[in-house]
């Protein structure tokens, strides 16, 4: 076992700025110059990363306690301490066992209906004929409505639009230097200021929604609902600040994602009339009112949001750092570095995706893909715990959008930037509005 790091580009500054503009492009590039481990300079300390299916492996089935969370400092500042984001060793697990039963892929037929049925009255407002749309922007307002709705329990009236403004805001006036630098935490940032006179506001909604909830009892089928209902092995219950951090958390980890997953997979559609085609053949088959869970489960849609994911993950990396030395292609990484999967570089790589730069939504019917190979939403115990509700509200939102709507591409290329932690399409997908389509008129 060699004791030195995998080798990789020397210098933070330059390295950093080339995985900024180019992620997908640079991973590869660093994979062909520096082979299968390499050892990335980044701000917020040295990361190895793992460019095969091979050497995620051990990353994903070590024991959880080799490995504390990324950017504890800033994250935790930013969404609360005990985020399951930035929670490490028996609090991790502690609560993630109690939230997983509300993300668990038997929940999601309680929030199916739902899910559809706020993306028909977004798409339905915005998509009006002759119109441009980005849409981006409809499919975030789609996945915020579905947060609340199906996590805060809050489905209309004033405590949705007063909630809703105050989720627009912060989002909107959220600074990617927030996750990266604690420097930027100070009253002369602008964002910060701006970030902690909303939070506050956001924390009194907070808390009105949690007093709402206790005073229903468990009654309701939200996240919310169930997280007051769940207890600890201990029998005792979340705290008020425990279940507002991990609110917060859903909010932000679950809403943006899945948007951008949403826009991207409308990109490839719009580019690809054959498979737009196909998918509509498949709803129309079943009816675009079927029982969300047959919806969910259509194959040729499905494959085409896993296309979706390979080609565009969300997140390139998913970084964390290491507590205990990990063996690792035959080097021993010590504590104190961090190691990921390198998701866009194992994506790109052609033995495993032939053609890889192609969308072929057919590559996931004739194949199955394991976790190491396909990993959207990462590994091991910090997968993301929300992933089947991403794959659901994708499927239904997508299949309302495209049996309801003739669309036309504004532009046929789109680039991937970097905005905060996740990447998204530089100009959220802009698309003309043609008109309503006759299969949902006459279902109407
Ligand atoms: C297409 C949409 C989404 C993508 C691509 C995505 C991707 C990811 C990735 C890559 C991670 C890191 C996993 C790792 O470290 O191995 C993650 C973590 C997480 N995600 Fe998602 N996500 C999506 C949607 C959602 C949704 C809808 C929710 C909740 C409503 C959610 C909640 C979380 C949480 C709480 C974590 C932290 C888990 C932990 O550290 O234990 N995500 N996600």
């Amino acid at each position: 076992m060699k004791t030195t790091l995998p080798p990789g580009p020397r210098w933070t500054l330059p390295a950093t700025l080339r995985l900024i503009r180019d992620p997908y492009a640079t991973l590869r590039e660093l994979r062909a110059e520096y082979g299968d481990l390499v050892t990335f300079p980044s701000p917020n300390g040295r990361v190895v990363l793992a460019m095969t299916p091979e050497l995620v492996k051990p990353i994903f089935t070590a024991s959880p306690d080799h490995f504390g969370a990324w950017a504890v400092g800033t994250t935790s500042v930013v969404l609360g301490p005990r985020s399951l984001i930035v929670s490490e060793g028996e609090t991790h697990k502690r609560d993630r066992k109690l939230l997983t039963p509300a993300f668990h892929g038997a929940r999601m037929r309680a929030y199916g209906d739902a899910m559809r049925t706020l993306a028909r009255r977004r798409f339905e407002t915005a998509m009006q004929p002759g119109a441009t749309v980005t849409m981006q922007d409809v499919t975030t307002d789609i996945t915020m409505d579905v947060i609340l709705r199906t996590v805060f329990g809050v489905g209309e009236g004033a405590a949705f639009d007063e909630g809703r403004a105050l989720m627009g805001e912060i989002v909107r006036g959220m600074s990617p230097l927030l996750f990266f630098s604690k420097a930027s935490h100070t009253p002369l940032f602008p964002p910060w200021r701006r970030f902690v006179r909303i939070r506050e506001r956001f924390r009194a909604w907070l808390d009105a929604r949690i007093a709402e909830a206790r005073a229903r009892g468990d009654e309701g089928d939200d996240v919310l609902a169930m997280m007051l209902a769940a207890r600890y092995d201990d029998g005792s219950a979340m705290s008020d600040d425990d279940v507002a951090a991990q609110l917060v958390t859903l909010l932000f980890a679950g809403h943006e994602t899945t948007a951008i997953a949403l826009a991207w997979a409308m990109h490839w559609l719009g580019r690809h009339p054959d498979a737009l085609a196909l998918v509509r053949a498949e709803i129309a088959s079943v009816g675009i009112d079927a029982d969300p869970e047959v919806i969910a489960k259509l194959p040729y849609l499905s494959a085409v949001c896993d296309e979706t994911l390979r080609l565009h993950p969300i997140v390139t990396e998913n970084l964390r750092m290491l507590r205990k030395p990990l063996a690792l292609g035959g080097y021993t990484i010590p504590p104190g570095i961090g190691v990921a999967a390198a998701i866009g570089a194992i994506h790109a790589d052609p033995a495993i995706y032939p053609e890889p730069d192609a969308f072929r939504p057919e590559r996931f019917l004739d194949r199955k893909y394991g976790a190491f190979e396909h990993l959207p939403f990462g590994g091991g115990h910090r997968r993301c715990i929300g992933a089947a509700f991403a794959e659901y509200e994708m499927r239904l939102a997508l299949a309302v959008l495209v049996d309801g709507w003739d669309v036309e591409l504004v532009h046929r290329h789109e680039r991937p930037v970097r905005r905060s932690v996740t990447l998204g399409p530089a100009h959220g997908v802009p698309v003309k509005v043609i008109g309503r389509r006759a299969g949902l008129r006459a279902a109407a």
